[in-house]
């Protein structure tokens, strides 16, 4: 599986299950988890997305099996990172260092994005699929 199309099929799985806590959150009147509810949509949806869009734009980067590692490390980072923030809310505050664990996880998935980001591009071959337009 490319990291993209995991990176789409994650991503929409994480947001049915953030807004299922949005609609809990609204009918039960208790906000109580509103911060694992933000940080599931913004770093399950939103950014995971968002990688995806990236994913499927470079196609050999797409298929790289470090890009699919960064989109495995970031998930688990969040499912933890959401698991820990609502039990932190919800007063089992034995959990921060599992917290604190798993922000590292997810830091470091960025880390390993924000290095396909900057690395040099890859020099562009030139290939039997150029076209060469001929100057008029
Ligand atoms: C069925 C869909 C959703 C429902 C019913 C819902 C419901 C809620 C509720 C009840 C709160 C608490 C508001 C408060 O206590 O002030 C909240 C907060 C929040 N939601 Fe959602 N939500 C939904 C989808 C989303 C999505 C898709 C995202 C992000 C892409 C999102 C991001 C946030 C954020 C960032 C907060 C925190 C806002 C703050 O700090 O004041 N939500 N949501």
């Amino acid at each position: 599986m490319t990291a993209s199309s995991l990176s789409f099929r994650l991503a929409v799985l994480f947001v049915i299950v953030g807004m299922a806590m949005g609609i809990g959150m609204a009918a039960t009147q208790d906000h109580s988890i509103m911060p694992a509810h933000a940080h599931l949509n913004l770093l399950g949806w939103v950014s995971l997305f968002l990688f995806g869009i990236y994913y499927e734009r470079r196609p050999a980067l797409d298929t790289s099996r470090l890009a699919l590692i960064q989109v495995i490390l970031w998930s688990i980072g969040t499912v933890v990172l959401t698991i820990a923030v609502a039990a932190i809310h919800l007063g089992y505050t034995a959990t921060e260092p599992v917290a604190g664990i798993a922000s590292i996880v997810v830091l470091a998935a960025m880390l390993i994005f924000a290095y396909f980001v900057f690395r040099p591009a890859p020099a562009v071959q030139p290939s039997s699929t150029m076209r060469m337009t001929p100057a008029e």
